[in-house]
């Protein structure tokens, strides 16, 4: 158990990535608080981790909303007495392109995927000062935040900027022996998502049909599911990663690092 008496919020808990990474702190022992601003994704996944033996709680909360995040926390620290690590994981996916992009819709794509972190990470980590915790902040970026990817603007502009927010708030607090760090998930398997999301009483969706072949165009010739960016996110919340700070830990099956001409098994 790597994480035995900690104290973790995870942001934006649906069944899929948040879920899975929810769930993945709290098998190694973490009490988990899954916040969402869709009451529903906050209650059954500190349902389900309640369910399976472990410790949790649901709150509601819009991370862009300060008072909120403020509220949050403190119902945190009251019922915990600290945090010990938070992961910034709510997010807004898709988007337009640049020329098609309206304002509003823009606006809140980056308040959430950006300005919310930014907010949970302010009012956690004055909090992990205060109590004078060594605390560990994780900040879920994306392969979009990386490179160029047409027709999602706001997206790939947010994660970018999420790549270098976490640079600059380790330099922040590392003088407080808080380390932050990014981890970069890509192209998901949406199986294990499906399938949490069908444990916790909800109905199958219809299976999409991609535009692209993902599995195809990645080294590994698979993609990640949310287990695999839940225990590189118990990494960096453990103490194996205690002199871990400000770095990009890819979660990609070699997506990053591929030259970009080269198609995989052509
Ligand atoms: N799914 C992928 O393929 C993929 C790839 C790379 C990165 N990511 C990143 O992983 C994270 C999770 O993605 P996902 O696929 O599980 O998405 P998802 O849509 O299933 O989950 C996002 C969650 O964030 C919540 N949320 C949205 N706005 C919020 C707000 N204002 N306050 C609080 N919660 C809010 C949503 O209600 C939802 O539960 C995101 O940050 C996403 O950018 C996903």
């Amino acid at each position: 158990m790597k994480l035995q008496g900690k104290i973790a919020i995870v942001t934006g808990t649906s069944p899929n990535i948040g879920g899975g990474i929810a769930q993945g702190l709290a098998d190694e022992g973490a009490t988990v608080v899954c916040v969402d601003v869709v009451p529903a994704n906050a209650e059954q996944c500190a349902d389900w981790i309640k369910g399976r033996g472990g410790t949790a709680l649901g709150v509601t909360c819009d991370v862009t909303d300060e008072a909120q995040v403020e509220a949050m926390v403190a119902r945190v620290r009251d019922t915990y007495g600290r945090v010990d690590a938070l992961v910034n994981n709510a997010g807004i996916l898709g988007g337009l392109s640049v020329l098609e992009m309206p304002l509003p819709r823009w606006n809140r794509q980056i308040a959430v995927n950006l300005t919310g972190t930014f907010l949970c990470t302010k009012h956690v980590a004055r909090c992990m000062v205060e109590r004078a915790t060594r605390g560990s902040i994780i900040v879920i970026a994306s392969t979009a935040g990386h490179q160029g990817q047409a027709g999602n603007i706001a997206y790939c502009t947010s994660k970018s900027g999420l790549l270098n927010f976490t640079r600059a708030a380790a330099m922040d607090l590392a003088r407080h022996g808080i380390r932050v760090n990014s981890l970069t998930p890509t192209a998901t398997d949406p199986e294990e998502g499906i399938e949490r999301g069908v444990a916790w009483g909800r109905p199958r969706p219809e299976q999409r049909s991609r535009l692209l072949d993902f599995p195809k165009m990645v080294p590994m010739q698979k993609l990640p599911s949310p287990r695999h960016y839940a225990r590189a996110a118990v990494f960096l919340a453990s103490d194996d990663a205690e002199m871990v700070t400000g770095f990009d830990l890819r979660v990609d099956a070699g997506a990053i690092a591929k030259y970009w001409p080269w198609v995989p098994g052509a």
